[in-house]
């Protein structure tokens, strides 16, 4: 089983589609592992993108960020981090396949709607960022189970 850090962006909590986009994650069979409503600070943006310094987007890309809340989240399921990353599709929404979350809602790269972590080590680090241990639900031990 593996897990994967995705953010819903300042634009799609604004836009009111952070049901819209968990939704869809519920209805491909992924489980959601832990989630936090928050406002980044430049420093936590800083920590999350720091392999972006120094690019060009980077500045506008820490503004936006930081701009209001985002919707932090885990899920977890067998191959999340691919599947997600279909799911959100490409970077540019011009270049996302229909059927995609940015190809359905973007329209801009700089406003593209949600993150996704693109590998498991950057996954492993961007939950490490944002959560605890602890904070992350256990399904395998879990006493009860009703589905
Ligand atoms: S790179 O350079 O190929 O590593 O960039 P990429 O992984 O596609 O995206 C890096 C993050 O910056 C966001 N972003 C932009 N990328 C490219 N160009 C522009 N103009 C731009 N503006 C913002 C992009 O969405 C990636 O953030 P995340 O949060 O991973 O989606």
């Amino acid at each position: 089983m593996e897990r994967t850090f995705l953010m819903v962006k300042p634009d799609g909590v604004q836009r009111g589609l952070i049901g819209e986009i968990v939704s869809r994650f519920e209805r491909k069979g992924l489980k959601l592992a832990a989630a936090k409503f928050m406002r980044l600070t430049p420093e936590l943006a800083e920590k999350h993108y720091a392999e972006h310094v120094g690019k060009p987007f980077y500045p506008p890309l820490v503004d936006f960020i930081t701009s209001g809340p985002v919707f932090a989240m885990v899920w977890e399921g067998d191959n999340v981090i691919a599947l997600t990353r279909a799911m959100i599709g490409k970077t540019d929404a011009l270049e996302a396949y229909p059927g995609t979350i940015r190809s359905d809602y973007a329209v801009h790269t700089n406003f593209n709607l949600i993150h996704g972590s693109d590998s498991k080590e950057s996954a492993e680090r961007e939950i490490g960022i944002y959560f605890r241990p602890e904070e992350l639900v256990d399904y395998e031990h879990l006493m009860q189970r009703w589905i």
